[in-house]
């Protein structure tokens, strides 16, 4: 254990469903959403030029580019994943779909969502780009163009190639270290999406709406005029002459891969609500619902070092109950007989998992730690929920290797940053521990000295490291020039 210079860290179904085969959980049979909308070719994916194919394919773990990631133990065997196996890159669809890319084989129902989002861009109902935020951000809809999801493409992303915002070109070019976050692996911020959602479910914390990564292709995308230009040629050689059109492995554009986050109804911001209880204050069982949320919220934001929290990236959902209701209405009885009537949404989660602590000059701290909510004692109940699972080693490293089975497949993935990454997530979990042991509040919490647990490199042979089980724990007590705390 070294200490370091003195410090408190502020860091404060459907329908159209029955035109197809439902798959049996872990298998990809179907008729493909082609054949809905009367579309019938089914053309191989290419990885070919300079396309968003090239960023990154699905691969297994032994198929990755890295040979020191081969040999490093990270990974566990034979665990299914999505979009893992070679034979699952043809691709459906005379558009360039992306049917079997997305395989869930753990998770049919969410396979379920992503097909019926496939079927609808495939008859022409394409995700809507979000107006608002930094990035290219999707409202993702089903054949009824109903919203279903959220998808984020990494191409799109604030520093992606393909970002459609200019303002954040303008800050890429002129004055990066002013706008970027320089303790943020860059261009990942939809594995951050997914791998919160990981974390969310592994702690059974439950307020992030799940979030995966997934590919799709929609004209509505933005492409580059290169991709968009091939994608012309193709089809009209498709149509002319048909023989050689069909040399074309794919038609279309090129997918794009992202996160895809499941869209949750009645939500609004949690500014807006927070406001409103300031005026209007809940009833007491209802607020400790809100507190055990919040609770969660702040546990989530603080294992994974979020550091965009503002409380315009929480939504919550709250349904008064009715006030002509005499039996459901008092208030002690909705705790009993209701789910309950408030609930929060850790959305925009994609700015999380740094490989170091935020410095001195930038701290970006969690904004509910200035909520009065902050300085109440974790309840009994989340510390129940919470602590036998990260007080268990092993819970700690499946967790981690989870989230090392999801980013390794990204083409800019380096082993020793990922280290960093989880020595930062074990120090705030130790942290954690130790905070809810002592009975601390959300402020305390973020209070405590911050600290990095790094396993220890047991030696090496040539350029290969090789990790041990031994870890290190480092305090640093330097506190943020920019500080409320
Ligand atoms: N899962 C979801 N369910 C419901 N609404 C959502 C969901 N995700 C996002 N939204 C809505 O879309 C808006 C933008 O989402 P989000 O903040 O994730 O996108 P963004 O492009 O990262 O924006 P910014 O750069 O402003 O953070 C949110 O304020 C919210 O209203
Ligand atoms: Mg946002």
């Amino acid at each position: 254990m070294t200490g370091r210079s003195p410090q408190r860290d502020p860091a404060v179904e459907e329908d159209l469903g029955s035109l197809r085969v439902k798959p049996s959980p872990g298998a990809a049979v179907r008729i493909s959403a082609a054949a809905a909308c009367e579309e019938a070719d089914r053309v191989e994916i290419e990885a070919e030029g300079c396309g968003e194919e090239e960023l990154l394919l699905p691969t297994t773990a032994g198929e990755h580019s890295s040979p020191r990631v081969n040999k490093e133990r990270w990974s566990r065997k034979n665990r299914l994943s999505s979009s893992s196996d070679k034979e699952n890159l043809s691709v459906s669809g005379s558009v360039g779909g992306t049917g079997d890319l997305n395989t869930f084989p753990e998770d049919p129902e969410f396979y379920e969502i992503i097909h019926r989002a496939e079927q609808a861009i495939e008859c022409g109902v394409f995700p809507e780009r979000i107006s608002q935020g930094s990035s290219g951000s999707y409202f993702v809809k089903d054949p009824k163009g109903n919203i279903i999801g959220v998808f984020k493409p990494k191409s799109e992303e604030p520093y992606g190639h393909l970002n459609p915002k200019w303002t954040k070109y303008f800050h890429k070019i002129c004055c990066p270290c002013c706008f970027g976050r320089g303790c943020l692996v860059p261009n990942q911020g939809y594995l951050s999406e997914a791998a919160a959602s990981l974390v969310d479910q592994k702690l059974g914390l439950n307020i992030v709406p799940k979030t995966k990564v997934v590919w799709l292709v929609s004209e509505t995308f933005n492409y580059n005029a290169i991709d968009r230009a091939k994608s012309r040629g193709k089809k009209y050689a498709m149509e002319k002459v048909p023989t050689v059109g069909k040399r074309f492995h794919r038609i279309g554009l090129p997918p794009k891969v992202g996160s895809f986050q499941l869209f949750v109804e009645g939500y609004k911001e949690a500014d807006f609500w927070l406001r409103k209880f300031e005026t209007d204050p809940l009833p007491e069982n209802t607020r400790k619902q809100l507190q055990s949320q919040f609770e969660r919220l702040v546990i989530l934001d603080y294992v994974i070092r979020n550091t965009d929290r503002g409380n315009d990236n929480w939504l919550v959902k709250y349904e008064k109950p009715d006030e002509n209701c005499d039996v459901v209405c008092k208030d002690s009885e909705w705790l009993d007989n209701k789910d309950p009537v408030i609930k929060i949404a850790a959305i925009d989660n994609g700015l999380a998992f740094p490989f170091k602590h935020p410095d001195e000059w930038r701290a970006y701290p969690f904004h509910w730690a200035w909520l009065p909510q902050a300085k109440v004692p974790f309840s009994q109940e989340t510390r129940d929920l919470v602590l036998p699972r990260i007080s268990d080693m092993n819970f700690v490293q499946d967790l981690c290797e989870d989230i090392y089975e999801m980013f390794m497949k990204d083409k800019g993935f380096d082993k020793a940053t990922f280290e960093k990454q989880m020595s930062v997530m074990r120090g705030q979990i130790l942290n954690l521990i130790q905070a809810l042991k002592d009975g601390k509040s959300p402020i305390q919490l973020v209070q405590m000295p911050r600290v990095v647990v790094e396993r220890s490199r047991s030696g090496s042979q040539g350029r290969i490291v090789h990790l041990g089980n031994a870890f290190t724990q480092t305090f640093h007590f330097k506190r943020p020039f920019f500080s409320s705390w």
